[in-house]
């Protein structure tokens, strides 16, 4: 008999006793700004589909018509599942984001693990926010390249650790951040760490699956927000967030994106995305490029919620964006919290350690652009009075 029934048996024990116990649960209609949980209507606080696009028909529709290709790309994009299509969206997608070529992956965490282990060598030094995206933490690990962690935003961290590299004489040196933080909703000083790339001759790759649709000029990215695109040297994004689908891409000059496709495992080992999510993804990009409307109301009842909830005593952290947090602290706490969300019809997700440092569970509220005034105030009186009764405020 192996051991490994044993095994498990105690590290669920453990994950259990740290309060870390993870369930998924059913949900329906998750495209919506109120989903079915057990049979319960619930205002969905947390998904990721900011434009609501999710549930567009045009992309829906798209989707179908694009089914009649094939229901599979049947392969990888180096064997026969690159398709006329394929080539079209990265084309129009490179010239969207005025870079040289763009590549897509079949999701945000393939592409952040693939272009990171693929770029970073040995003796490559990369330096990564300690908030960054699991993906990014996982490429380097998987990278073997010299890891330097900066605390959050940190600029002088940061400069503190490019300089130490300079000093052990690392050559290639990787600047990695998200651009909005998943977690926290606040966003990377991206002006100050080009400055210093560029003093320190490192390059810089950004992370804007949570500004891709959202921020910049017909959504083409924080980074065009802050005017610094021009700065950046990888541009990753996802199509499954404010795109509503699903997949990846990555922007940027044509030799190092040459390079990703005979080097980068998690393009070149799996099969490509299927016709029905390119078809998908190039009707949302349409969609996204006219979406100005969509973006004026989501980042109004983003900031109409965050100033209710701050207003009330809660602490929103550094949250500037659709990603509202409300600090709690403990784990258990933050569960009993959501768990009194959910019987009071909001749907909000705990997110404890692993997810974010110890001691800092939170909720995570994300907004939607198609929410209701209405369905905004409901939540908002449900959680500042759950709030209270919890002694949260
Ligand atoms: C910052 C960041 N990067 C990457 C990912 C992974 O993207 P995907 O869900 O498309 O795999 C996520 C999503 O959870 C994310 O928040």
């Amino acid at each position: 008999m192996s051991t490994w029934d044993e095994e498990i048996r105690q590290r669920m024990a453990a994950i259990r006793k740290q309060g870390r116990l993870r369930e998924s649960i059913t949900t329906g209609e998750a495209a919506q700004p109120v989903v079915v949980r057990e049979g319960k209507r619930l205002i969905n606080l947390s998904s990721n589909n900011y434009l609501g696009l999710a549930g567009h028909p045009a992309i829906i529709s798209a989707q179908q018509q694009g089914a009649e290709q094939g229901a599979g790309a049947t392969a990888s994009r180096l064997i026969v599942g690159y398709s006329p299509e394929t080539a079209a969206l990265e084309a129009q997608l490179a010239t969207y984001k005025g870079c040289e070529d763009a590549l897509i992956f079949t999701s945000g965490y393939t592409a952040n693990v693939g272009v990171l282990s693929a770029l970073l060598r040995r003796n490559d030094g990369v330096f990564s926010d300690r908030l960054n995206h699991a993906s990014i933490v996982d490429g380097i690990r998987l990278s073997g390249a010299r890891p330097y962690r900066y605390r959050h935003r940190d600029l002088n961290h940061l400069e503190a650790q490019l300089k130490e590299a300079d000093r052990l004489g690392i050559r290639n040196r990787l600047i990695v951040t998200d651009t909005v933080f998943s977690m926290d909703g606040d966003i990377a000083p991206l002006r100050e760490i080009i400055h210093l790339k560029e003093k320190y001759g490192a390059a810089l790759m950004v992370d804007d699956a949570h500004g891709s649709g959202v921020f910049g000029p017909e959504g083409k990215g924080t980074a065009y927000q802050l005017g610094v695109a021009d700065g950046v040297d990888l541009h990753m994004g996802t199509f499954s967030k404010a795109y509503g689908v699903y997949g990846a891409y990555v922007a940027g000059k044509k030799e190092w994106l040459h390079y990703l496709v005979n080097t980068c495992r998690s393009l070149i080992y799996t099969t490509a995305l299927p016709p029905t999510m390119i078809a998908g993804i190039t009707t949302s990009l349409e969609l996204i490029r006219q979406g100005e409307d969509l973006r004026r109301d989501l980042a109004e009842k983003s900031s109409m919620f965050r100033n209710q909830l701050r207003q009330a005593g809660f602490d929103t952290g550094e949250s500037m964006t659709q990603i509202v947090p409300i600090m709690v602290g403990g784990s258990d706490q933050t569960l009993q919290y959501s768990r009194l969300l959910s019987e009071r019809g909001v749907l909000s997700v705990g997110i404890r350690p692993p997810t974010v440092p110890d001691g800092e569970a939170r909720l995570r509220f994300s907004l939607m652009a198609t929410m209701k005034e209405q369905e905004l105030q409901e939540s908002i009186t449900v959680i500042v009075d759950t709030g209270r009764e919890l002694g949260v405020i």
